[in-house]
């Protein structure tokens, strides 16, 4: 079972010498195979979260584990995905997808066919022997997810992944994101602070509030998508104009903005 689960966790940090609380009672599962996204106001604890779960941070008390392992360090059974590209600028495309498999210790013509399956589904034929700097940022982003599925791992962590894209370059990712999802549906924690992505993306979103940074409500989202079919569509335009959609997207608004820090959030 390749469950995420946070359990009674708190993290204290120490800043300008005084011990402040940055998560509190923190307690979330995320399925075997689920989508969560976690959506909250800046540093309210999400990136810790994930660093957290990734075995790069620690709780000051309470427990992360992934299946039945508490997390400790960083493990190849987690895949992450950071809003920088994370990419080797000395290699190519090919290269820096396949780097984790050779560690791995996955066989040449295994790795072969999974790098074409995942360059493939990513929009990235073409592009194999190009070098990051030669690609666009939504380019380079694509690298970095079929980087992490390619692994296959038990879980993929994935932090603002779309932060730092334009607009519209923003919504493909999107789009390719969730096709990608449902077809290899794998555990996810996914963090942004875009409201409509977390909608769209999500099976269930966990709504974060600041100071100290603790859970506001976690909205099932998957059994709303599945009634009212929205994968039925497959531009994310005609899915926001859902009337479901929209109840949803200013459920989450209204939980951020009462909170008092909305203003925060985009
Ligand atoms: N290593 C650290 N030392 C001190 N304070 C930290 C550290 N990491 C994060 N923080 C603080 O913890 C809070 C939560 O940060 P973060 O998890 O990055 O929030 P978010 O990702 O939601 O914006 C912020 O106030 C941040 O300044
Ligand atoms: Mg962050």
């Amino acid at each position: 079972m390749a469950s995420i689960s946070f359990s009674g966790v708190e993290r204290v940090f120490r800043q300008n010498g005084q011990d402040f609380v940055a998560l509190q009672d923190v307690n979330l599962v995320v399925q075997d195979r689920e989508f969560v996204a976690i959506v909250g106001p800046s540093g309210c604890g999400k990136t810790t979260c994930m660093r957290m779960a990734a075995g790069l941070e620690h709780p000051s008390s309470g427990t992360v584990s992934v299946g039945d392992q508490v997390v400790t360090r960083p493990g190849p059974d987690r895949a992450v995905v950071f809003q920088a590209f994370a990419l080797f600028p000395w290699k190519t495309v090919w290269d820096n997808v396949e780097f984790g498999l050779v560690s791995l210790g996955v066989d040449g013509a295994e790795r072969k066919r999974r790098i074409e399956h995942y360059i493939g589904l990513m929009g990235l034929q073409g592009y194999e022997r190009a070098y990051p700097h030669q690609l666009s940022g939504g380019m380079q982003q694509r690298v970095a997810i079929a980087r992490a599925y390619v692994l296959d791992p038990q879980v993929l962590l994935m932090d603002e992944p779309f932060g730092a894209l334009d607009a519209q370059t923003r919504v493909v990712m999107q789009e390719e994101l969730v096709r990608l999802a449902r077809r290899h549906p794998r555990t996810v924690l996914f963090i942004t602070h875009a409201v409509e992505e977390a909608v769209y993306l999500a099976d269930r979103i966990v709504v974060m509030t600041g100071r100290p940074g603790t859970i506001r409500e976690i909205i099932d989202v998957k059994s709303i998508r599945q009634a009212e079919n929205w994968d039925q569509h497959s531009r994310i335009e005609d899915v926001m104009d859902q009337a479901s959609f929209v109840h949803l997207r200013s459920h989450v608004w209204k939980l951020l903005r009462s909170s008092g820090h909305g203003a925060d959030v985009h």
